[in-house]
């Protein structure tokens, strides 16, 4: 079911829309552009050499723009996404830009409890884990990242962030436990986003043994994510987080 929902985002990138690899350059470097910001500041903060490589895992990877940007830059990468369709069309990326020897996408749910085989020195999640909208795929999210880290991976996310007199179009619904529940239309409604407060979250990447030592909310930076309501005024769209974590001591 979730396969389906997510293989739909990615519908519209149909087979001709490849053709025009500038386009899709474009479009790529646009859809990136506060991603490779993030990446680019931290390395430079937390790193005295900063053309170091690194083998990093880009989770939810959808059209691999951000690992292609890695790729590119000589760092080792797996992308991996819960969409065939999304996975496809990265590989197929990768294939005609040569990096197929530097960057692999694979098609892995995350709550799936796969095992990738081996560690990474980066993970990096931009907006999948508020796709995860139960207790146990959270869990199964948490568990999977430990598994793939060692003593010095940085895991880097950005995600949405509640924030107080965020706004929804009618089809949608608010929870108690800030889950984002969307009607079908036909009277029954699904889950389709978890957007906790920053402390809420903050809570929940510490219960989860890992140890912050970068957060940055992120006011200005807010995302249009209801397509019926596309001109909310912007104190009432959800907000970015990001944060940097390490296994923690006690892990
Ligand atoms: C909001 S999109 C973000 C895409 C990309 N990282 C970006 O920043 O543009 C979330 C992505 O997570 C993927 N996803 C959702 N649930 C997943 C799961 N359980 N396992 C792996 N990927 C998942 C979706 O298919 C989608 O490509």
């Amino acid at each position: 079911m979730k396969e389906l929902l997510y293989n739909k985002a990615y519908e519209k990138f149909t087979p001709d829309w490849f053709e025009n690899l500038a386009a899709v350059d474009q479009y790529l470097y646009e859809n990136n552009r506060t991603l490779r910001e993030f990446w680019d500041q931290y390395i430079e903060q937390f790193f005295t050499h900063s053309n170091k490589k690194f083998k990093v895992l880009d989770l939810g990877c959808g059209l691999g723009g951000f690992s292609l940007y890695l790729a590119e830059k000589g760092h080792e990468v797996i992308g991996i996404d819960i969409s065939e369709l999304a996975i496809q069309n990265a590989n197929y990326l990768a294939n005609i830009k040569n990096l197929g020897d530097r960057v692999r996408f694979l098609k892995v749910d995350i709550t799936n409890q796969t095992k990738l085989g081996h560690d990474f020195d980066f993970i990096f999640d931009s907006h999948l884990l508020h796709c995860l909208t139960s207790d146990a795929e959270r869990k199964a999210y948490f568990d999977f990242i430990k598994s793939h880290m060692h003593a010095e991976t940085h895991y880097l996310l950005e995600t949405m962030a509640f924030q107080k007199g965020l706004r929804t179009p009618l089809e949608y619904n608010f929870d108690d436990n800030y889950t984002l529940w969307k009607s079908n239309g036909d009277g029954e409604e699904y889950a389709l986003r978890k957007i906790l407060p920053s402390f809420e979250l903050e809570q929940e990447v510490k219960a989860n043994l890992l140890e912050i030592n970068f957060l940055y909310f992120h006011a200005e930076l807010t995302f249009h994510v209801f397509t019926e309501e596309p001109d909310y005024p912007i104190q009432h769209l959800p907000q970015t987080l990001r944060l940097a974590a390490k296994l923690s001591s006690n892990a």
